[in-house]
């Protein structure tokens, strides 16, 4: 399966204990290295992880540099990890202002992970899903002006090849930690029909336990994408009486 989580409350885990939100924000990236280990036990195939959104820019600029010493600092480190661990990176979102260097680094992942076939990892580094429609539809509409498209060719599945999760199944669930329940730009071509999980605890709280129990609690979640099974009923109907 494909999970979605939306990393959240890093700053408010911080100000509760009186600490710097840069704090929070190194508690969350260890977090994200016990959820990635995690998930081939969990049969999870593919995580995206929404690490900065294209609005994160307008935070306090020390606050945007420790988060990007953060990655400088993941990527480093947990480089051999990935390549080793079978993990496939993949990162979502536009390059164009992130630093040289770190993108550099991120190229040097992708290239090093890309015959990987264990977890494939999307992590969503300045990225927003709005965004990635629009340079999509900018994509679309060179190639239809170069004659490679014909308006005609763009449909459902011609648009999905075109966006940074290209060739990979939508998530069938959206985790968002502490306790907003909206979106943020997260992912909105993708998760049309994904189940959506909201929960209180932050992400510097989260863990590979809080997880499992919402996996499942989310199992038996019937989803019907705008049909009614007679087969799902059933299966609904024997679970409410079991
Ligand atoms: C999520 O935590 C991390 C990023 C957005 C980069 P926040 O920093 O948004 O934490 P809160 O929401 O302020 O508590
Ligand atoms: C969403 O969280 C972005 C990430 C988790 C990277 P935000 O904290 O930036 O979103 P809002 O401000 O609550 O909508
Ligand atoms: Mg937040």
């Amino acid at each position: 399966m494909h999970l979605g989580i939306i990393m959240d409350g890093n700053g408010r885990w911080a100000v509760q204990r009186r600490l710097p939100r840069a704090f929070g924000h190194k508690r969350g990236a260890s977090r994200v290295t016990e959820i990635v280990r995690i998930c081939p036990d969990l049969n999870i195939k593919t995580l995206t992880l929404y690490a900065f959104s294209t609005e994160n820019w307008q935070r306090a600029a020390h606050e945007v540099a420790s988060l990007m010493k953060l990655f400088r600092g993941y990527l480093q480190n947990k480089f051999i990890e990935l390549v080793e661990n079978n993990v496939k990176v993949v990162f979502l979102g536009d390059t164009k202002p992130i630093e040289r260097d770190i993108v550099l680094q991120m190229r040097k992942l992708e290239k090093a992970t890309c015959n990987n076939d264990g977890l494939t990892l999307n992590i969503a580094l300045n990225y927003s899903g709005r965004d990635e429609i629009i340079r999509v539809a900018k994509k679309i509409a060179k190639d239809c002006k170069s004659e490679i498209l014909k308006i005609e060719d763009i449909s459902d599945n011609l648009f999905q090849k075109y966006l940074d999760t290209k060739n990979q199944t939508d998530p069938d669930l959206i985790i968002r930690t502490a306790g907003n329940q909206r979106i943020s730009n997260f992912l909105l071509w993708q998760i049309a029909y994904s189940e959506l999980y909201f929960t209180e605890t932050t992400w510097p709280d989260f863990s590979p336990e809080i997880l499992k129990n919402i996996l499942e609690v989310c199992k038996n979640r019937i989803r019907t994408y705008g049909t009614t099974s007679k087969k799902e009923k059933l299966i609904k109907s024997l679970n409410l009486n079991l």
